[in-house]
Protein backbone atom coordinates (compact mmCIF):
# COMPACT_ATOMS: atom_id res chain seq x y z
CA UNK A 1 0.00 0.00 0.00
CA UNK A 2 1.55 3.19 -1.03
CA UNK A 3 1.24 6.12 1.68
CA UNK A 4 0.34 9.84 1.06
CA UNK A 5 4.34 10.65 0.76
CA UNK A 6 4.98 7.66 -1.56
CA UNK A 7 1.64 9.01 -3.89
CA UNK A 8 3.42 12.36 -3.25
CA UNK A 9 6.73 11.25 -5.16
CA UNK A 10 4.77 9.35 -8.09
CA UNK A 11 2.68 12.75 -8.38
CA UNK A 12 5.99 14.93 -8.31
CA UNK A 13 7.44 13.14 -11.06
CA UNK A 14 4.96 14.32 -13.42
CA UNK A 15 4.08 17.89 -12.18
CA UNK A 16 7.32 19.22 -11.68
CA UNK A 17 8.95 20.81 -14.92
CA UNK A 18 12.66 22.07 -13.74
CA UNK A 19 14.64 18.63 -14.20
CA UNK A 20 17.00 19.71 -11.87
CA UNK A 21 14.29 20.48 -9.01
CA UNK A 22 11.99 17.16 -9.74
CA UNK A 23 13.55 15.61 -6.13
CA UNK A 24 14.63 19.03 -4.03
CA UNK A 25 13.94 22.76 -4.41
CA UNK A 26 17.16 23.90 -3.21
CA UNK A 27 19.86 23.15 -5.93
CA UNK A 28 22.42 24.58 -3.64
CA UNK A 29 21.91 22.35 -0.84
CA UNK A 30 22.13 19.74 -3.36
CA UNK A 31 25.33 20.77 -5.19
CA UNK A 32 26.86 20.62 -1.08
CA UNK A 33 25.36 16.95 -1.05
CA UNK A 34 27.19 15.81 -4.06
CA UNK A 35 30.62 17.06 -2.83
CA UNK A 36 30.63 14.68 -0.15
CA UNK A 37 28.67 11.94 -2.23
CA UNK A 38 31.44 12.20 -5.65
CA UNK A 39 34.64 12.15 -3.33
CA UNK A 40 33.51 8.97 -2.46
CA UNK A 41 33.23 6.96 -6.10
CA UNK A 42 36.34 5.50 -7.83
CA UNK A 43 36.43 4.18 -11.67
CA UNK A 44 36.05 0.78 -10.77
CA UNK A 45 32.60 0.98 -8.31
CA UNK A 46 29.84 -1.04 -9.05
CA UNK A 47 27.25 0.97 -7.43
CA UNK A 48 23.33 0.65 -5.78
CA UNK A 49 21.46 3.87 -5.71
CA UNK A 50 18.52 3.91 -3.84
CA UNK A 51 15.62 6.16 -3.99
CA UNK A 52 17.10 8.00 -7.40
CA UNK A 53 14.08 9.86 -8.07
CA UNK A 54 14.37 11.12 -10.97
CA UNK A 55 18.10 10.24 -12.01
CA UNK A 56 19.20 13.97 -11.97
CA UNK A 57 22.02 12.28 -9.73
CA UNK A 58 22.29 8.73 -11.47
CA UNK A 59 23.53 10.74 -14.62
CA UNK A 60 26.22 12.17 -12.86
CA UNK A 61 27.01 9.63 -10.46
CA UNK A 62 27.38 6.96 -13.46
CA UNK A 63 30.20 8.79 -15.05
CA UNK A 64 32.16 8.12 -12.17
CA UNK A 65 31.83 4.16 -11.50
CA UNK A 66 31.84 1.36 -13.80
CA UNK A 67 28.34 0.41 -12.94
CA UNK A 68 25.24 1.96 -11.79
CA UNK A 69 21.51 0.39 -10.57
CA UNK A 70 19.47 2.88 -9.73
CA UNK A 71 15.78 1.95 -8.03
CA UNK A 72 13.00 4.38 -6.83
CA UNK A 73 9.66 2.70 -5.41
CA UNK A 74 7.58 5.50 -7.56
CA UNK A 75 7.19 4.34 -10.85
CA UNK A 76 6.68 7.59 -12.23
CA UNK A 77 9.89 8.81 -11.51
CA UNK A 78 11.49 5.48 -12.78
CA UNK A 79 9.74 6.20 -16.25
CA UNK A 80 10.89 10.03 -16.25
CA UNK A 81 14.36 9.17 -15.41
CA UNK A 82 14.87 6.75 -18.14
CA UNK A 83 13.50 8.76 -20.34
CA UNK A 84 15.43 11.99 -19.44
CA UNK A 85 19.08 10.13 -19.53
CA UNK A 86 18.29 6.52 -21.01
CA UNK A 87 20.40 3.56 -20.02
CA UNK A 88 24.52 3.50 -20.48
CA UNK A 89 26.60 2.02 -17.80
CA UNK A 90 23.53 2.22 -15.56
CA UNK A 91 19.59 0.91 -15.28
CA UNK A 92 16.76 2.36 -13.79
CA UNK A 93 14.27 -0.05 -12.20
CA UNK A 94 11.03 0.15 -9.86
CA UNK A 95 11.95 -1.31 -6.14
CA UNK A 96 11.32 -1.00 -2.53
CA UNK A 97 14.17 -0.73 -0.07
CA UNK A 98 11.91 -1.84 2.17
CA UNK A 99 11.30 -4.76 0.29
CA UNK A 100 14.11 -5.13 -2.43
CA UNK A 101 13.16 -7.82 -5.13
CA UNK A 102 14.88 -6.14 -8.13
CA UNK A 103 18.19 -4.87 -6.56
CA UNK A 104 21.10 -7.28 -6.67
CA UNK A 105 24.29 -8.33 -4.20
CA UNK A 106 27.68 -7.28 -3.32
CA UNK A 107 27.44 -3.73 -4.80
CA UNK A 108 31.24 -2.20 -3.63
CA UNK A 109 29.02 0.94 -2.75
CA UNK A 110 25.80 1.83 -2.21
CA UNK A 111 23.62 6.14 -2.05
CA UNK A 112 20.85 6.69 -0.20
CA UNK A 113 19.76 10.40 -0.01
CA UNK A 114 16.99 11.84 1.77
CA UNK A 115 15.09 8.72 1.01
CA UNK A 116 14.68 7.42 4.66
CA UNK A 117 12.69 10.51 5.96
CA UNK A 118 10.12 9.27 3.06
CA UNK A 119 9.29 6.49 5.07
CA UNK A 120 6.57 5.67 7.58
CA UNK A 121 8.42 5.21 10.93
CA UNK A 122 11.25 4.56 12.57
CA UNK A 123 10.82 0.67 11.98
CA UNK A 124 10.58 1.44 8.61
CA UNK A 125 13.87 3.09 8.46
CA UNK A 126 15.94 0.47 10.61
CA UNK A 127 14.42 -2.31 8.10
CA UNK A 128 16.19 -0.20 5.33
CA UNK A 129 19.19 0.41 6.91
CA UNK A 130 19.13 -3.60 7.20
CA UNK A 131 18.36 -3.79 3.27
CA UNK A 132 21.17 -1.68 2.42
CA UNK A 133 23.98 -3.01 4.25
CA UNK A 134 22.60 -6.52 2.73
CA UNK A 135 23.14 -5.22 -0.55
CA UNK A 136 26.57 -4.58 0.00
CA UNK A 137 29.70 -6.56 -0.16
CA UNK A 138 31.51 -7.04 2.99
CA UNK A 139 33.91 -3.75 3.05
CA UNK A 140 31.53 -2.35 0.50
CA UNK A 141 30.52 1.53 1.67
CA UNK A 142 27.51 2.66 1.92
CA UNK A 143 26.90 6.75 1.55
CA UNK A 144 23.89 7.42 3.23
CA UNK A 145 22.23 11.60 3.72
CA UNK A 146 19.26 11.93 5.97
CA UNK A 147 17.71 14.14 7.28
CA UNK A 148 17.00 13.54 11.06
CA UNK A 149 14.91 16.11 13.85
CA UNK A 150 17.71 16.88 15.88
CA UNK A 151 19.20 19.59 13.50
CA UNK A 152 14.74 21.23 13.43
CA UNK A 153 15.13 21.66 17.18
CA UNK A 154 18.47 23.42 17.90
CA UNK A 155 17.68 25.51 14.57
CA UNK A 156 13.86 26.34 16.12
CA UNK A 157 15.64 27.08 19.72
CA UNK A 158 18.18 29.77 17.95
CA UNK A 159 15.24 30.89 16.09
CA UNK A 160 12.85 31.44 19.17
CA UNK A 161 15.97 33.09 20.69
CA UNK A 162 15.40 35.87 18.52
CA UNK A 163 11.50 35.67 18.37
CA UNK A 164 11.36 33.79 15.29
CA UNK A 165 8.77 31.22 14.63
CA UNK A 166 9.89 28.05 14.79
CA UNK A 167 11.35 25.50 12.01
CA UNK A 168 9.12 23.04 10.83
CA UNK A 169 9.52 20.22 8.98
CA UNK A 170 7.77 19.18 6.27
CA UNK A 171 4.36 17.30 6.91
CA UNK A 172 5.08 14.68 4.27
CA UNK A 173 8.16 13.13 6.11
CA UNK A 174 8.61 11.10 9.61
CA UNK A 175 12.19 12.28 11.21
CA UNK A 176 13.92 10.67 13.89
CA UNK A 177 16.70 11.45 16.32
CA UNK A 178 20.49 10.26 15.33
CA UNK A 179 20.57 8.25 17.87
CA UNK A 180 17.42 6.65 17.28
CA UNK A 181 19.10 5.15 14.32
CA UNK A 182 22.62 4.59 15.30
CA UNK A 183 22.43 1.46 16.82
CA UNK A 184 21.11 -0.18 13.31
CA UNK A 185 23.79 1.40 11.45
CA UNK A 186 26.06 0.04 13.92
CA UNK A 187 24.76 -3.18 13.63
CA UNK A 188 26.27 -3.33 9.68
CA UNK A 189 28.71 -0.70 9.82
CA UNK A 190 31.61 0.95 10.75
CA UNK A 191 31.49 4.70 10.55
CA UNK A 192 34.07 5.72 8.63
CA UNK A 193 33.40 9.65 7.54
CA UNK A 194 30.60 12.03 8.65
CA UNK A 195 29.37 15.20 6.87
CA UNK A 196 26.58 17.81 8.06
CA UNK A 197 24.77 20.55 6.84
CA UNK A 198 25.55 23.01 10.08
CA UNK A 199 26.42 26.10 8.83
CA UNK A 200 24.56 25.74 5.79
CA UNK A 201 21.73 25.59 7.69
CA UNK A 202 22.09 27.98 10.88
CA UNK A 203 22.91 30.12 7.53
CA UNK A 204 19.46 30.00 5.46
CA UNK A 205 17.29 29.10 8.59
CA UNK A 206 18.48 31.50 11.26
CA UNK A 207 21.21 34.40 9.34
CA UNK A 208 19.08 34.78 6.16
CA UNK A 209 15.60 34.67 7.59
CA UNK A 210 16.65 37.38 10.46
CA UNK A 211 17.74 39.09 7.05
CA UNK A 212 14.84 39.12 5.19
CA UNK A 213 12.47 38.84 7.41
CA UNK A 214 10.83 35.19 8.36
CA UNK A 215 8.08 35.39 5.83
CA UNK A 216 10.38 35.89 2.91
CA UNK A 217 12.72 33.49 3.65
CA UNK A 218 10.96 29.56 2.55
CA UNK A 219 12.38 29.87 -0.66
CA UNK A 220 16.19 29.29 -2.04
CA UNK A 221 17.15 32.37 -3.41
CA UNK A 222 19.95 34.29 -4.14
CA UNK A 223 21.35 34.25 -0.54
CA UNK A 224 21.74 30.73 -1.10
CA UNK A 225 23.97 30.87 -4.17
CA UNK A 226 25.92 33.44 -2.60
CA UNK A 227 26.75 31.64 0.63
CA UNK A 228 27.70 28.40 -1.39
CA UNK A 229 31.60 29.44 -1.76
CA UNK A 230 31.77 30.07 2.15
CA UNK A 231 29.82 26.31 2.84
CA UNK A 232 32.10 24.65 0.07
CA UNK A 233 35.09 25.66 2.02
CA UNK A 234 34.43 25.29 5.56
CA UNK A 235 33.11 22.19 7.51
CA UNK A 236 33.12 23.60 10.89
CA UNK A 237 32.43 20.42 13.42
CA UNK A 238 31.25 22.40 15.86
CA UNK A 239 27.55 23.38 13.90
CA UNK A 240 26.73 20.53 13.27
CA UNK A 241 24.42 20.50 15.97
CA UNK A 242 22.44 22.60 13.72
CA UNK A 243 22.48 20.46 10.95
CA UNK A 244 18.97 19.12 9.52
CA UNK A 245 20.96 16.62 7.56
CA UNK A 246 24.03 14.27 8.41
CA UNK A 247 25.93 12.22 5.95
CA UNK A 248 27.58 9.29 7.01
CA UNK A 249 29.98 6.81 4.82
CA UNK A 250 30.06 3.54 6.25
CA UNK A 251 31.81 0.35 5.79
CA UNK A 252 29.89 -3.01 5.58
CA UNK A 253 31.10 -5.33 8.40
C1 LIG B 1 13.76 13.46 -1.52
S1 LIG B 1 13.71 12.33 -2.86
C2 LIG B 1 15.47 12.06 -3.08
C3 LIG B 1 15.82 11.47 -4.42
C4 LIG B 1 17.30 11.33 -4.70
N1 LIG B 1 17.95 10.47 -3.74
C5 LIG B 1 17.97 12.67 -4.77
O1 LIG B 1 18.89 12.94 -4.00
O2 LIG B 1 17.58 13.46 -5.62
C6 LIG B 1 13.17 10.82 -2.13
C7 LIG B 1 12.94 9.70 -3.10
O3 LIG B 1 12.83 8.48 -2.34
C8 LIG B 1 11.89 7.65 -2.99
N2 LIG B 1 11.40 6.62 -2.06
C9 LIG B 1 10.52 6.76 -1.05
N3 LIG B 1 10.29 5.58 -0.45
C10 LIG B 1 11.05 4.66 -1.09
C11 LIG B 1 11.24 3.25 -0.97
N4 LIG B 1 10.56 2.56 -0.05
N5 LIG B 1 12.10 2.64 -1.77
C12 LIG B 1 12.77 3.34 -2.72
N6 LIG B 1 12.62 4.66 -2.92
C13 LIG B 1 11.77 5.32 -2.13
C14 LIG B 1 10.82 8.64 -3.44
O4 LIG B 1 9.97 8.09 -4.43
C15 LIG B 1 11.66 9.81 -3.92
O5 LIG B 1 11.95 9.73 -5.28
Amino acid sequence: MKSETDQFWNHRAKTEQEIAKVNIADTVQRDHELQFILKNLHPSMRMIEIGCGNGYVSQQLREKVASLDSFDYAENMVERARKAYGETNNRFFHDSVLAPKNAGKDYDTGLCVRVLINLRDLEEQKLAVRNMANMLRPGGRLILIEGFKDGFETLSAARRAIGMPELAPAKINFYSYVRELMPEMLEHFVIEQTWHTGLFDFLTRVVYPQLAGADNAHEPGAFHQQIEPIVRANTLPDLAIYARLHGFALVRK
